[in-house]
């Protein structure tokens, strides 16, 4: 059982967080067709409750979803039946062989992994070559340094069962960003606080970039998924195994 997006914010991320996921998704079906990648399997990493998983398979693409949340997992197995769905660390698991590899929503950022630096990114990368056939793609997005205003570190949304707060704060040093999360859910007659802290480190574009080329990936860096425009200091990558 892992501290992070335990079973309230699973739920608030569920309810009050999808557009996110659905929007990204349907710029990467875009992306895959431009591309002429029309079937095949989907290994989608960080893959939350599934909301990405459910539009890929409605397209036809076989799916496997990957999270180191087990209520993540749980929601996502109730919610799309038809996709598989493992909780395991993007940085630890093998991924089988596959078409495509997405990780939507500044999954390889997190630090939940307590070995997890930046130097795990590489490894990752090149598991991730060999596993895509060759004219596979890797689509992902990632979080730069860049997250928080002066007057935009805190944050609160709510819908009608639940409120959620959050504070963030920057190291620009270190390139870290750390975000203290409060959740309050009703749940039968009563209001349960939760509470997560949850620790990120902030890559520049050009850096991931030039990771993914060293593994052999022809690289397009973007700031949208198609037509969805990524927030501010996001940044996401389009890469190819390409094979001559
Ligand atoms: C912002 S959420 C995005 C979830 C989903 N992709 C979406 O767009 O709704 C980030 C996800 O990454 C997952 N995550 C973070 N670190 C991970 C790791 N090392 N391995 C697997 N999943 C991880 C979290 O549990 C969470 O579900």
């Amino acid at each position: 059982m892992t501290d992070y997006y335990k079973e309230d914010l699973t739920y608030i991320h569920d309810v009050g967080y999808s557009e996110y996921a659905l929007n990204s998704a349907a710029g990467i079906l875009t992306i895959l067709a431009q591309n002429k990648i029309h079937d095949g399997f989907i290994v989608d990493l960080g893959c939350g409750t599934g909301l990405s998983a459910a539009e890929f398979i409605r397209a036809g693409y076989q799916v496997l979803g990957i999270d180191i949340s087990e209520s993540m997992i749980t929601l996502a197995k109730i919610k799309v039946p038809s996709a598989d769905f493992r909780v395991a660390s993007l940085f630890k698991t093998e991924i089988p062989p596959c078409t495509v590899v997405t990780a939507i929503g500044e999954c390889f950022n997190y630090l939940f992994d307590s070995d997890n630096d930046e130097h795990q990114l590489l490894p990752v990368f090149e598991q991730i070559y060999h596993a895509l056939t060759p004219g596979g793609i890797l689509i992902f997005d990632i979080a730069e340094p860049g997250q928080v205003d002066r007057n935009d570190s805190q944050h609160f949304n709510e819908g009608n069962d639940w409120l959620i707060l959050v504070e963030k704060k920057e190291n620009l040093e270190q390139s870290l960003l750390t975000r203290r999360i409060i959740t309050i859910r009703k749940v039968s007659e009563h209001y349960r606080r939760d509470d997560e802290i949850h620790t990120m480190r902030l890559y520049r574009s050009t850096d991931i970039a030039q990771k993914l080329r060293q593994v052999g990936f022809k690289v397009q860096t973007t700031r949208s998924y198609d037509q969805f425009r990524l927030p501010k200091a996001h940044a996401a990558f389009i890469a190819r195994k390409v094979i001559n």
